[in-house]
């Protein structure tokens, strides 16, 4: 099985990269399956301009982007995590404007399985993490995604979630598990 981990924050050393490498390793290690991380916030992808190109070109966007690259693989793997920090209340910027991306070729998106690693600051009984999940949820119904897991947490110092014993391990055994 193929799995991409899609990196939503800009923090090469923040809590999201550092808790997808964990998972990365894990599945690596541990599993048959295949892993593989991309920075979304270091390739360049603009924002959809709704031209409806891609609905008369086979799927393509016209972006001469790193839309079209990031889409076959998505495409191609079984298990699609997505990580992305709280911005303002919602996912980050970078990570959603390859999201809209779907929009060029959703039929080669469905019946993904899907995981959400949400990393935010403020606590974890506040709205932005039921949000962003449910926001995730609503995709995941459009495309016919099954959602495995989602794993919030609230932290502020960049990298320090790895410093979370119990945290750890649940990442950990799901990737064992995947
Ligand atoms: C532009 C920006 C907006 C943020 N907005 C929120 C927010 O709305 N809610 C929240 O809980 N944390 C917010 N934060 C804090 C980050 O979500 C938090 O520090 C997170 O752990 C960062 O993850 P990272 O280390 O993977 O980048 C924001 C941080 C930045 C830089």
């Amino acid at each position: 099985m193929s799995i991409l981990l899609l990196n939503g924050s800009p923090r090469l050393n923040g809590n999201t990269k550092k808790t997808l490498t964990l998972m990365a390793r894990t599945i690596l290690e541990n599993t048959d399956n295949t892993a593989e991380i991309i920075d979304v916030a270091y390739k360049t992808v603009k924002g959809c301009a709704a031209c409806d190109l891609c609905k008369t070109n086979g799927g393509k966007c016209i972006h001469k982007d790193d839309t079209n690259k990031i889409m076959e693989k998505l495409a191609a793997a079984d298990t699609i995590i997505f990580g992305t920090p709280v911005y303002f209340w919602g996912m980050s910027a970078q990570l959603k404007a390859l999201v809209d991306k779907f929009y060029s070729n959703k039929e080669s998106l469905y019946n993904k399985k899907i995981g959400l690693i949400i990393m935010g600051a403020a606590p974890l009984d506040t709205p932005q993490y039921r949000l962003i999940k449910e926001q995730f949820e609503c995709i995941a119904e459009y495309l016919k995604w099954e959602i495995i897991f989602v794993e919030s947490q609230s932290v502020r110092e960049p990298g320090a979630v790895l410093d979370r014993p119990e945290f750890v391990e649940k990442i950990k055994n799901i990737c064992k598990n995947l």
